[in-house]
């Protein structure tokens, strides 16, 4: 049984405080170091080392932080008691989001009930997700649309696992009946101890919008802190993943031209670790800038917006919803040749581990930013909408940028649209932490 914290009770935790006049009625640690732990070793770590104030736990000793893995979620979260103050990575049942089959299952439901409710065109806000099945649930509804688009060409997918594992694409039944009779079973065979691994397939986006003749993806962070009601934040900067080999239809078997996962491009033979596989979305918004100008970029920045919010709210009633959890997700979205966005995947433990100096730096000021909303220091009046590379893009509603990005007079509301802009948030931080000298900013 899932234990709820009570909201109310406030812990008697030396050096812990509920803290007065601000609108949060926020717990704040007052008197002493802020304690973390985490179970992973890479940039998070260096990020936490480096924190003024903060210090490592003892072992599994008591903690106010806790980048923690889903592993850990769930073992223990069910179990464990968290104290008011207490502030944890990932919400119980992370999962509903991240899992491919999932993800799309509650996203159609959201789609079919606004269809209901508000009617077709409203629906079409929900149009950013290739078509995509269940196996071996939805098997025979998968044919079906299988034989309406002859020619097509779709991916597999385990749905559970990442980095590229276990896909592949093809274009012919035939390739799939193979697979189902060689490496997967369906549940139905009653010879298979355990069930078979889930799949997602879906539908292969095949002409991708192209930099240089290569396909590419776009991983954007999303900061969520709360889901009733929904609070997120969107990191301004992020990356462009190109694959190594330019992008031909000619050979689907190679995942050197059709995945852009860098674990996948780096065991490319021709891989130059020097020179990488990304570019900085603030690289591409100035290379989509000069190409297609200011109109085409908006609209592609205001697409993954909606992208964002819609995947956020096809979840809001289902994920348990506790105030000590937060989530950072990696966003995967491709764009196609005609610059429309499509989510491929959400991923609640994006990778952390840097590819090179400037990966580093990217990740190393993300995961600061993402410690700087939190504000276990209690630095900031709970009222902002911008914290470091972060943009407040909902709070229980969109938040209108008060500027364009780009230099335009803001004439329609909209969500931001700051993805991919300059983040200059050393700048910012320094702004914002003027009035409280006496911290330093990370
Ligand atoms: N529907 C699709 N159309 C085009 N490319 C896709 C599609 N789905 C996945 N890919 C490519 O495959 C890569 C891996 O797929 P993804 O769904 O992100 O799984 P993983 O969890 O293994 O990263 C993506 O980064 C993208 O390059
Ligand atoms: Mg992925």
């Amino acid at each position: 049984m899932f234990a709820k914290p009570q909201s109310n009770v406030v812990s008697k935790v030396p050096g812990y405080m509920q803290s007065k006049g601000t609108q949060r009625q926020k717990a704040i640690i007052c008197d002493r170091e802020i304690r973390f732990r985490t179970s992973l070793q890479n940039t998070i770590l260096d990020v936490l080392r480096a924190r003024p104030g903060w210090q490592e736990a003892d072992g599994d000793g008591e903690w106010d932080f806790f980048w923690c893995d889903r592993e850990w979620i769930h073992q223990n979260y069910d179990t464990t008691f968290l104290q008011e103050h207490q502030k944890i990575l990932h919400f119980r049942n992370y999962y509903e989001l991240t899992r491919k089959n999932l993800m799309v299952k509650n996203l159609k439901r959201l789609k079919r009930q606004t269809e209901k409710e508000f009617g077709k065109l409203e629906a079409q806000s929900f149009d950013f997700y290739p078509s995509t099945f269940e196996l071996p649930l939805e098997y025979h509804i998968f044919v079906e649309e299988f034989k309406k688009n002859p020619g097509a060409i779709w991916i597999m997918k385990p749905a559970a696992k990442s980095q590229g594992h276990g896909i592949f694409l093809f274009r012919k039944l035939k390739d799939i009946t193979n697979w189902r009779k060689g490496d997967y079973q369906p549940v139905s065979d009653q010879t298979q101890k355990e069930a078979p691994e889930l799949y997602v397939v879906q539908r292969y986006i095949a002409d991708p919008y192209l930099v240089g003749g290569r396909k590419f993806d776009l991983r954007v962070y999303v900061l969520v802190l709360s889901y009733n009601p929904i609070k997120a934040w969107l990191y301004r900067e992020g990356f462009a993943r190109f694959s190594n080999t330019r992008f031909s239809l000619d050979s689907i078997d190679d995942t050197y031209v059709h995945l852009t996962n860098v674990a996948v491009q780096k065991t490319a033979p021709d891989y130059d670790p020097e020179k990488g596989c990304k570019w900085s979305l603030h690289r591409l918004r100035q290379f989509l800038l000069a190409k297609h100008g200011i109109e085409a970029v908006q609209q592609i920045f205001k697409e993954i917006d909606n992208i964002i919010v819609k995947s956020l709210q096809s979840v809001q009633k289902i994920i348990i919803n506790d105030k000590h959890c937060f989530e950072m997700y990696g966003f995967d979205v491709i764009l196609d040749s005609k610059l429309k966005p499509w989510l491929i995947e959400i991923n609640a433990s994006p990778s952390l581990t840097a590819s090179g100096k400037e990966d580093y730096q990217l990740k190393h000021g993300l995961l600061n930013d993402v410690l700087n909303v939190l504000d276990l220091e209690n630095r900031l009046s709970g009222q902002e909408r911008r914290i470091g590379g972060f943009d407040l893009l909902w709070d229980d509603g969109p938040v209108l940028p008060d500027d364009s990005p780009d230099g335009q007079v803001i004439t329609i509301p909209t969500t931001t649209t700051y993805l991919g802009c300059h983040n200059d948030r050393r700048k910012q931080l320094r702004e914002l932490y003027r009035n409280n000298p006496t911290k330093s900013q990370s």
